[in-house]
């Protein structure tokens, strides 16, 4: 077995005020989070970029083996291609391919198979999970890899919104041609296309309720 080491761990206690009061604040600031759809093409420093993406890789997982790559795309002529191969797997999906109850659940957000942001956002983040490291050629297991890169991009999404900025969850599906695109090695899979930006001038979004305490929280004490 390997040696181990351990150091003390970096925690202060606050007070229970404090703390209710912060993740009353916390929850309030989130809860003002919303998928955009059409971005501005200003410019976002890749600074921001770099450093959100370091919150969402300080995020848990299995086994502490962070089953993750970012790819964070600023190059106009990629987003380009990028955006013409998620047009072609989209076309397909939405003349085929969903369902059509999936087509009624979409029909809120107005959605089709046309999809701008990919050019206008200033950065497109691509998340890679890693079902398996490769370590000199040889597969090493990654555990709970969908969890642990879910969390990951929750972190993300978070941190994102904290910066002042805004994303769309996107999946082009399948997201498969994201691997050859970016020439990403074979332990690679894609997991999620993520637009940053800021939004367009004037843009609505789609009026939606969350679910209240009552419907998603159940306490027992
Ligand atoms: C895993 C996942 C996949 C999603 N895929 C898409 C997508 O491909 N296109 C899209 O327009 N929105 C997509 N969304 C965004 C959801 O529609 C959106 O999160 C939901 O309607 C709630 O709206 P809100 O994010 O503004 O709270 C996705 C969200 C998640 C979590």
């Amino acid at each position: 077995m390997e040696d181990q080491s351990f150091i003390p761990l970096n925690y202060e206690r606050l007070e229970e005020s404090t703390m209710i009061n912060n993740s009353i604040s916390f929850y309030k600031e989130m809860d003002k989070r919303r998928s955009v759809r059409e971005f501005s093409d200003d410019h976002v420093p890749q600074e921001i970029i770099e450093n959100v993406i370091m919150t969402a890789s300080s995020a848990p997982s299995g086994a502490h083996k962070q089953p993750w790559s970012f790819c964070a795309i600023s190059n106009t002529e990629l987003k380009h291609r990028i955006r013409a191969a998620a047009e072609e797997e989209e076309y397909k999906s939405y003349n085929g391919r969903m369902s059509e109850e999936w087509l009624t659940d979409l029909e809120p957000f107005a959605t089709n198979h046309i999809k701008p942001f990919i050019d206008d956002a200033p950065w497109i983040i691509v998340i890679f999970k890693k079902p398996y490291d490769l370590v000199k050629g040889e597969k090493r297991k990654n555990y709970y890899v969908n969890e642990s890169v879910g969390i990951a991009v929750g972190f993300l999404l978070s941190a994102i919104h904290n910066a002042g900025l805004v994303a769309l969850t996107h999946t082009p599906s399948p997201m498969n041609f994201l691997e050859e695109l970016l020439k990403r090695p074979k332990n690679e899979k894609s997991f999620l296309l993520i637009p940053v930006g800021y939004p367009a001038k004037k843009i609505e979004v789609p009026l939606l309720k969350r679910k209240t305490k009552d419907k998603v929280l159940e306490i027992y004490n």
